[in-house]
């Protein structure tokens, strides 16, 4: 875990000063590079130390038997884990015959900078080698935003007081041993040599490795090209084995004098194409690399991400530990979502292998969102994604005895990946997120073609699914029994209302889409009967309601259980779901996540201001926060309620969760949903931003700490600047056509004309809602 802070609090950069072994894995996901094509951990160049070697190609995998000790119907027999693909960042240092490892000799100077502007990773270095020859190292990396299969590093190498033979290699690495499991059920399953060798190529500077999967059937091919510059008589050769295609390259230094070797890398993956042709495909996309060059590519990056931070930035002023947290958030959330094209958006983007590598409802509830308002055109993609798996969600719905589709809880290629029921299948409320940001993404951007051509059905068969999954009872109220929400405390529950609440959504979105696209539906052969069910079902829809408490239960009869013993729960047995049987876990209350909690923010037409507090008042004293998914639904709704100080401390614990590894498991990855929640809390949170059927609404209310908060949204091809302080909120229309959104409830038109300025009102002051024993977040 890291303990002390190990990064500069800087508005722009993630720096490390120095470099402490034992925290290596985690500094690896926070400086991991993606595009969400290709990820690259940020392990150092020469390979060695590391924690957890990782290079990942979004959608390459491998499958494995799921084994069962008792095997029931429906089960999934095969799971998806992620694998470690053809490592091409290594560059490997011998100085004087002595490798440069930094577990020996001696570091004399060592930072590494994450640029979140320039979307580079900087290292410089100075070593003394155990026999005492100095170099100081030099090296940037990226993987390219308008390249997706490039990935390339700059490597430079001087010595220092005396002359200093140099050798670099720069290779391609398949297989690489990584370390065995640690135990924890979230971390990844851990495959030894998944990769088949195919092909190995290298001839002067150019190398090529091409693989197969040996189950999935996958081809990975990754070439490189080279270029160096150093003094004269600076040699090179190369040449590959199966596993390994190497450049070498030699020289003696004389102090001042430099070895520089850019490296390109082209990354290429399928499960048709033929070997000829993938080799081709990597040769290809490492000419085009190399017709912009080293300096192109740091370029056209940089020129990216200035437009993305125009659209995207979120300023925070009083508290530059939240302002670097929410910039490094927007980036890394942008770096799972950008070039995914219609692949998943993993729990762990491409930092690491956690999780296996699969994609949850996190995608659509947390990481789409903030995509949605910032870089639209990657939501579409990944929603596309969905699209091109809806074949085996109807085969799976199928398979269950439903209608329509019931898409996978956990999955990397689209099949259902969860071998543990309750909390994976019954989850059934990702097919109503799904839903959810189908209709957010069309709202936001009025892409008509989007829903069309792909909404439609997406919303057809996950209504179908729910008209199947629930029933009329005898009064004629809707239920949909045996189900999980979000809360993994709870499992295969009656009419949670979180699921009920979004299903009802889903339901009347579909009966509105087909409306607007009469061929489509007659193409999925919904007629008026099917739809009018969808609206009967949703107008009928049970929401569980204690009237002697005067708040939503979370699913019905929730209220009337045994209250979890937290009193005699010792700090050290949370995450409870290590200490403690999911039997007891499922008959008591207590909530892992928001649930109902976050309910109110997605379906807040549903929950008047006073209701929302007294059902926050209720579950906070119940809620553990064991998932990194809860403290942002929490900050977002504590903000509606008035408890600004809490919202602002949740708001902090969603921001610092990998840049202080709060869970203590940022090695395996970084948690995307939480840095997406880190925007929500902000946004949504302390900007009050909402979206209803008539457009975009704020309530903006800062707490004492933060004395300025400003963003910018893209809204229907504008964007909107919502500037907030603790006495007024400015919304500044920065082009497009004027847009009426609401402020505290009152309609207001924005122009491009002039901004216009509202006063914030003061909140409603309510008595501070109590959380579990110990369970209270870190006060900031
Ligand atoms: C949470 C889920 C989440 C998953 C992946 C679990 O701990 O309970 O809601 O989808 O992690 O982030």
């Amino acid at each position: 875990m890291i303990t002390q802070r190990s990064y500069a609090v800087e508005p722009w950069t993630v720096r490390e000063t120095e470099l402490n072994l034992d925290v290596l894995a985690q500094s690896e996901s926070v400086f991991a590079l993606s595009n969400g094509h290709v990820g690259w951990r940020g392990n150092l160049d020469e390979g060695e130390p590391h924690g957890l070697p990782g290079s990942y190609l979004n959608g390459v995998h491998e499958v494995h038997p799921l084994p069962y000790a008792e095997a029931g119907y429906g089960y999934p027999e095969s799971g998806q884990t992620v694998i470690n693909v053809t490592n091409g960042k290594v560059l490997r240092l011998l100085v004087d015959d002595e490798p440069f490892d930094l577990r020996y000799g001696k570091l004399v100077g060592h930072e590494r900078t994450l640029d979140l502007r320039r979307g580079v990773l900087e290292r410089t270095c100075e070593w003394t080698s155990p026999t005492g020859s100095t170099v100081r190292v030099r090296s940037t990396r990226l993987v390219s935003l308008t390249q997706r299969a490039v990935a390339a590093v700059a490597y430079e190498v001087e010595p220092v007081g005396n002359r200093a033979r140099v050798v670099i290699q720069s290779e391609l690495v398949a297989n690489e041993q990584l370390p065995g499991s640690n135990g924890d059920p979230r971390a990844a399953m851990a495959l030894q040599s998944p990769l088949e060798p195919e092909e190995d190529f290298a001839s002067d500077r150019r190398l090529r490795l091409v693989h197969r999967t040996r189950r999935s059937g996958l081809r990975v091919a990754v070439a490189a090209d080279h270029v160096v510059t150093g003094p004269e008589r600076t040699t090179t050769t190369s040449e590959s084995n199966p596993d390994v295609a190497r450049l070498t390259v030699t020289s003696v230094l004389e102090p001042g004098q430099r070895l520089r070797v850019e490296k390109l890398v082209a990354h290429g993956w399928s499960g048709a194409r033929s070997l000829p042709a993938m080799s081709d495909q990597v040769d290809a996309a490492l000419a085009a690399a190399a017709h912009d060059g080293w300096q192109g590519l740091v370029d056209e990056q940089q020129a990216y991400l200035d437009d993305f931070w125009s659209r995207a930035d979120v300023e925070v002023d009083g508290d530059e530990e939240i302002q670097q947290a929410v910039r490094f958030a927007l980036f890394h959330v942008l770096q799972a979502g950008a070039r995914a094209e219609q692949r998943a958006i993993p729990a762990k983007g491409l930092t690491g292998s956690g999780y296996d590598g699969h994609a949850f409802w996190d995608t659509e509830m947390f990481v789409l969102p903030v995509l949605t308002y910032t870089a639209p055109g990657s939501v579409a993609e990944a929603l596309r994604w969905r699209y091109n798996t809806l074949d085996s969600a109807r085969e799976r719905a199928a398979q269950l005895g439903l209608e329509g589709a019931a898409f996978p809880w956990r999955t990397i290629a689209g099949s259902e990946g969860s071998a543990y029921w309750p909390a994976g299948t019954a989850a059934f409320h990702v097919n109503a997120d799904i839903a959810n940001a189908v209709v957010r993404y069309v709202a936001a951007t009025g892409d008509t073609d989007f829903e069309r051509d792909t909404g439609v059905e997406l919303l057809v068969e996950t209504a179908r699914l729910w008209r199947s999954l629930g029933h009329h009872d005898h009064h004629g109220t809707f239920h949909i029994d045996g189900v999980t929400g979000p809360d993994e405390y709870s499992a295969v529950a009656d009419d949670n209302t979180y699921t009920n609440l979004m299903a009802r959504e889903n339901l009347l979105a579909a009966a509105d889409v087909v409306e607007r696209h009469p061929r489509q539906a007659e193409r999925l052969g919904v007629d008026d009967e099917e739809s009018a069910a969808w609206r009967d079902a949703a107008e009928a829809m049970h929401i569980p309601y204690n009237r002697e408490l005067g708040v939503h239960e979370q699913h019905a009869g929730f209220t009337r259980y045994q209250r979890w013993d937290f009193a005699n729960t010792r700090p050290d047995q949370y995450p409870l779901l290590l200490n403690f049987p999911y039997f007891d876990l499922y008959r008591k209350q207590v909530v892992k996540q928001a649930d109902l909690v976050l309910a109110m923010y997605t379906c807040d037409g549903y929950f008047d201001d006073e209701q929302t507090a007294r059902n926050f008042a209720y579950y906070e004293p119940l809620t553990v926060r064991d998932s990194s998914l809860s403290a942002c639904c929490q900050a977002v709704i504590a903000a509606q309620a008035g408890h600004l100080r809490l919202a602002y401390d949740y708001a902090a614990e969603a921001a610092l969760m990998d840049l202080a590894d709060l869970e203590h498991n940022t090695r395996d990855g970084l948690h995307i949903a939480s840095l997406a929640g880190t925007w929500m809390a902000l946004v949504a949170g302390f900007g009050g931003m909402r979206r209803h059927d008539d457009g975009l609404s704020f309530a903006p209310r800062l707490p004492e700490k933060i004395r300025r908060l400003a963003f910018t949204v893209r809204f229907l091809d504008r964007r909107l600047r919502v500037e907030v302080h603790a006495d007024k909120a400015t919304y500044a229309l920065l082009d497009g056509a004027p847009l009426t959104i609401r402020h505290h409830g009152e309609p207001l038109t924005v122009s491009t004309d002039e901004p216009a300025v509202r006063a914030v009102p003061p909140a409603k002051p309510r008595p501070a809602p109590e959380q579990p024993p110990h369970r209270a977040p870190s006060r900031r």
